[in-house]
């Protein structure tokens, strides 16, 4: 019997309509498009702003997508994994509304948050299940709603952020594509450094925390980018190497879009040409979870049957981690 492993046969992806562009910024807080796309390659976001719609919202249209153009019947999903840093509530998983909401009536569901690099352990644990042979189909969605824990006075987090979801199914593969092999780190020191810190259970919601913004995120952008920049690229680099790659095998990196310069910075570590470096942060912002789904989505027509994928996360925490894996599918 041949070995399994764990592919991506599809892949769906939704954003709200709703453009924050730097110009409307501009009104908000001091600040100006050229300091923006300069600093971070963003032009514009997306925010979902109709009242008491979370995260599943688009979680729910990004699995819809993904069933819509792959025709699977959704009672056949196994599994349905939430990756996000924003779930709807507390006490109740954003994944189990998500699955019965898609009519995946015969899956158990859970979410996964592990900050910006949610979407990328979703991945292993998604493979780690398939190749258990334990499940079939595993549907993996990263998705998250930042505009709902930002401060639109705090131009340190508001220019970055977007909303946004993207959606993976994972099966068997018997022809050896999927997933190869992944370097997965975590480092609780970086928390200092970008949280929420209201809100949770060690300092739950007061209106005095409230009225001081102290809910919203909060980051030291110069501690959390050097941090990106330097693990990032380490991450890569040992997965390129423990998997004899060089350069010029890959076809794609696959990294998260938190900051045109962060990418950079990792694609010029492994001298990877800019044409392989997958790049949507122009006009989706940071979407936490649901970048690297995202750049699958935007890329899809790009990818051919073989090509071999460096993903790469970072992310509040600190987390982190690059991914090796095979498309299976033109
Ligand atoms: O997904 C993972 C989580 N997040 C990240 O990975 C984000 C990582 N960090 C970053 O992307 C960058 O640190 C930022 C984009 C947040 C900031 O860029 P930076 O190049 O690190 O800028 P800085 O904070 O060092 O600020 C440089 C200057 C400062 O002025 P002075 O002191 O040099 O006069 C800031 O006050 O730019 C000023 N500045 C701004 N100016 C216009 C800071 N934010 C803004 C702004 N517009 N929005």
């Amino acid at each position: 019997m041949s070995k399994i492993t764990a592919a991506i046969t599809a892949i769906g992806g939704y954003v709200p309509d709703y453009v924050l562009t730097n110009q409307i910024l501009e009104t908000l807080v001091e600040t100006n498009d050229e300091w923006i796309t300069s600093r971070t390659g963003i032009k514009e976001r997306r925010i979902l702003k109709e009242d008491g719609k979370g995260t599943s919202y688009l979680a729910i249209k990004a699995a819809q997508n993904l069933i819509d153009k792959s025709g699977i019947d959704p009672k056949e999903i196994d599994l349905v994994i939430v990756a996000t840093a924003t779930p709807d509530m507390k006490a109740a998983a954003t994944a189990a509304y998500t699955a019965t909401q898609i009519g995946a009536i015969n899956a158990f569901s859970f979410d996964l948050e592990a900050a910006c690099s949610s979407f990328l352990y979703g991945m292993s644990v998604a493979s780690s299940y398939i190749v258990s042979g334990k499940y079939k189909k595993i549907l993996l969605i990263g998705a998250d709603k930042n505009s709902s824990m930002i401060n639109y006075k705090d131009r340190a987090t508001c220019i970055i952020f977007g909303d946004g979801a993207g959606a993976a199914l994972f099966e068997p593969n018997e022809e050896g594509y999927g997933l190869k092999d992944e370097l997965l780190k975590s480092d609780g020191s970086g928390r200092d450094f970008l949280q929420a810190t209201y809100g949770g259970s060690s300092y739950p919601s007061t209106p005095e925390a409230v009225a001081e913004g102290k809910h919203y995120i909060f980051q030291e952008g110069k501690t959390v980018f050097k941090n990106a920049v330097f693990n990032m690229a380490d991450v890569t680099i040992k997965i390129l190497e423990r998997n004899n790659l060089k350069n010029e095998d890959i076809d794609w990196l696959v990294a998260h879009q938190a900051n045109k310069r962060i990418v950079e910075a990792t694609a010029n570590r492994i001298e990877l040409n800019e044409e392989k470096v997958m790049m949507n942060i122009h006009k989706y912002g940071n979407t936490t979870s649901a970048t690297l789904p995202l750049l699958l989505h935007d890329y899809e027509s790009q990818l051919k049957k073989g090509d071999k994928l460096v993903f790469a996360a970072f992310g509040g925490g600190f987390t982190w981690g690059s991914i090796y894996l095979t498309w299976a599918y033109n």
